[in-house]
């Protein structure tokens, strides 16, 4: 199989940077198809670290990159982004990224509306605050502005007014400012002579690059927990982080997917508002968090941390179609007597095997628990599943029973070395 789609399939920061990272040494090609600069990925590379939010963890490679359509792009962001892993000794041109041409920006304005509604809300979503659910509103709106209007000072001057005849009276509700059609005009004609290089139709090139038999590796965002459909809805971003969305995130069509590998933490942790039936506010939620550093890359929040939940990945197996998952953090579970993995839920005396889409069902129901015994060696580095200690690999054995998925790789630190390989997606 030629194409790897690898996607979070808990609610994000389960480590998709570093295994893209590692894929990429094998794929032709490296493409995001959603979500915005809302991402945050680590990779660390030979004992240097890189943060990125917006460009696909390809480039650190050298790998083409490319941002697909089902992006939305902070052009200010991407040009900071670019100098900064610039300023890390990696050369970010024209031969090295491709952005959509078709992809829709994040503007100023939207971050503005992100920010102001977060502020007024009784029930915050918890969001980034970085404009990507107005930016994906606009885009549903058709009044978005795309990467190609930048070339075309007629279309911006119109888009512009269409997009303010729309967040004029929002803003005034909120009391915001006005913003100055002119102004920012001039500034999107100020950045578009260093955005435009890059843009092409992305989706050209990956048919190109398809037909001659090179591999895609799709780099998701976030986790499916988030989907917007399928997610934990109103508690979620605004695109589908779901594996289907690479193909029309990127314009590959549907059979380009190839086989998706769902990154797995070995526990779970949220970052914003909304449920998490697992969830620990005692001192072994706060263990896990120390001892997983578990705070946000972008915003440097605290997460929330729990037990595995494999009710919750065996939905988002089937949701995304997952052929195989790699799991990561297990070297974090070292040291714990026992183990609490989550089976189902109880709703009012009934048990049920799946999360609800009901809130009134989501608010009252208790996770049904299996206990396992912990082992008290360090899983940390290990590169060979031998380094193991038995209880750790009857832990991994018992996930993939529950969650209806092998462990096709296991991550035991973030180095790009510290990586088991138990079944190769490439040649899956
Ligand atoms: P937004 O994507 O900024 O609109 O935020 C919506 C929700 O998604 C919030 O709960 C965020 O914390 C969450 N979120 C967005 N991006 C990420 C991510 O990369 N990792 C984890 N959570 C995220």
């Amino acid at each position: 199989m030629a194409n790897v789609t690898v996607i979070g399939a808990q609610w994000g920061d389960e480590g998709k940077g570093k295994l893209v990272d590692w894929l990429s040494n094998r794929a032709d090609v490296v493409v995001r198809f959603q979500g915005g600069h809302n991402a945050g990925h680590t990779l660390v590379v030979e004992g240097k670290t890189y943060k990125l939010s917006l460009l696909p963890s390809g480039v650190v490679q050298g790998k083409l990159s490319v941002i697909g359509n089902g992006v939305v792009v902070d052009p200010w962001h991407l040009l900071s982004e670019i100098e900064k892993i610039g300023g890390q000794g990696v050369a970010i041109t024209p031969d090295l990224l491709v952005l959509a041409d078709n992809a829709c920006l994040i503007l100023p304005l939207h971050r503005d509306l992100d920010q102001a509604r977060e502020a007024a809300a009784a029930n915050k979503i918890g969001t980034t605050g970085r404009g990507i659910g107005p930016a994906y509103e606009d885009k549903v709106g058709r009044r978005a502005i795309r990467v190609a209007d930048l070339a075309d000072r007629s279309a911006l001057e119109a888009k512009i007014d269409r997009l303010l005849a729309h967040h004029t009276p929002l803003r005034r509700g909120l009391g915001l400012p006005d913003v100055d059609a002119g102004a920012l005009l001039a500034e999107l004609e100020t950045l578009a002579p260093q955005i435009l290089p890059f843009a092409r139709p992305a989706w050209l090139l990956l048919d190109e690059i398809v037909k001659s038999g090179k591999r895609v590796l799709f780099e998701g965002a976030q986790g499916a927990l988030l989907d917007v459909d399928h997610g934990t809805y109103p508690y979620v971003t605004s695109s589908n982080t779901v594996a289907g969305q690479a193909a029309a995130g990127s314009g590959i069509g549907p059979r380009g997917a190839g086989y998706v590998l769902g990154i797995v933490k070995a526990y779970t942790t949220r970052v914003g508002e909304g449920p998490f039936p697992t969830e620990l506010f005692d001192a072994v939620g706060q263990r896990l968090g120390e001892r997983g550093h578990e705070f946000g890359t972008v915003t440097g929040r605290a997460r929330r941390c729990g037990w595995f939940d494999a009710a919750l990945v065996r939905q988002s197996v089937a949701l995304n179609g997952i052929s195989g998952i790699a799991l990561t953090k297990l070297d974090v579970l070292d040291g714990f007597e026992t183990l609490k993995v989550c089976v189902g839920y109880k709703v009012g005396g009934e048990t049920l095997s799946y999360f609800p889409a009901g809130l009134k069902a989501q608010a009252s129901l208790e996770p049904v628990y299996e206990e396992l015994d912990g082992w008290s060696e360090t899983t940390a580095g290990a590169r060979d599943t031998r380094d193991l200690p038995a209880n750790a690999i009857k832990y991994v054995r018992r996930i993939e029973e529950l969650i209806g998925a092998p462990v096709a790789l296991l991550s035991t630190s973030p180095e790009r070395d510290d990586t088991i390989l138990m079944r190769d997606p490439f040649q899956d």
